[in-house]
């Protein structure tokens, strides 16, 4: 079985506002609810669950009702990182398996509500070769490496060559067997510190190999302020493009060539 784990427990810090972001209205709908609603309609997820932030369990419980989103299964509370969240989820999500069973796990921000079905597929038929999955997009920009020096600032120490440089954006997949172990050894570290899932399989089960699907453009992440504005637009978009699916089918199939059309290029 493949169950989604949608992580919501951040508060969203940056974008500022009073309410956690994943509980923003964006084109009628909190950002959550678009990401929901993305996975429920794929063929290649039986089950859904949610880890919000605490104090907002109540607000999902009521979204998931009212849409009718049935593969939702849990409702729960997220941690205060995201990596403790992802831990929550992994026990969760082991307390109902039986000795020996495993499970497919796509871990996914709630605050990328642009997925397509696509990258959600392509996960999950890469499971059926690699323990662990990442999904990533080149980088238009150059990255460039810095180290500070007290007050004179920032300096570069490293260009790397943008050829091989990806944007790592999510979902992650994975076995459930293989990131619950990469969390076991984790947790024997002093000094664990990451930002994501795949950098957890990638520093404690160095031999397990992270294959890469390639991500989407449009599944951006609303993290700060302007990116609220530029979902809005890509949902705008999208149903203009195609105003019968009412904005919520594959975006970028629906975009790509589009584009011209609606700009009138
Ligand atoms: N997340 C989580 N649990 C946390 C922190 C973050 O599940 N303790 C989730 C967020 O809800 C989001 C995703 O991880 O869906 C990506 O994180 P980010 O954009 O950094 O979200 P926030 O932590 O909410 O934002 P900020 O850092 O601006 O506060």
């Amino acid at each position: 079985r493949t169950t989604a784990v949608i992580l919501a427990g951040g508060t969203g810090q940056r974008v500022g506002l009073a309410i956690p972001k994943q509980l923003l209205k964006i084109a009628g709908k909190a950002v959550i609810e678009h990401t929901l609603a993305t996975f429920e309609k794929a063929d290649s997820i039986d089950d859904i669950i949610v880890l919000m932030a605490p104090g907002y369990v109540p607000d999902v419980e009521k979204i998931v009702a009212k849409a009718g989103l049935t593969k939702v299964k849990k409702v729960i509370e997220g941690g205060s990182t995201r990596n403790e969240t992802t831990e929550r989820a992994i026990q969760a999500l082991g307390e109902g398996l039986a000795e020996g069973e495993d499970l497919n796990v796509l871990f996914h921000d709630a605050v990328r509500p642009l997925l397509s079905r696509r990258v959600i597929d392509d996960c999950v038929t890469a499971l059926e070769r690699y323990q662990a999955v990442d999904v990533a997009i080149p980088s238009a920009d150059t990255i460039i490496v810095t180290r500070t020096h007290g007050q004179d600032g920032e300096f570069i120490t490293e260009i790397p060559d943008r050829s091989r440089l990806r944007r790592g954006q999510t979902p992650q997949a994975f076995k459930l067997s293989t990131i619950k172990r990469a969390y076991q050894v984790a947790a024997g570290d002093p000094n664990f510190q990451a930002t994501d899932d795949c950098s957890v399989v990638l520093k404690y089960l160095p031999d397990v190999p992270i294959h890469v699907v390639a991500g989407d453009e449009y599944n951006m992440k609303v993290t700060q302020p302007v990116d609220v504005f530029i979902a809005d637009k890509l949902f705008q978009l999208a149903s203009t493009a195609a105003p019968e699916q009412n904005g919520e089918e594959d975006y970028r199939e629906l975009l790509t060539g589009k584009t011209a059309v609606i700009f009138g290029g």
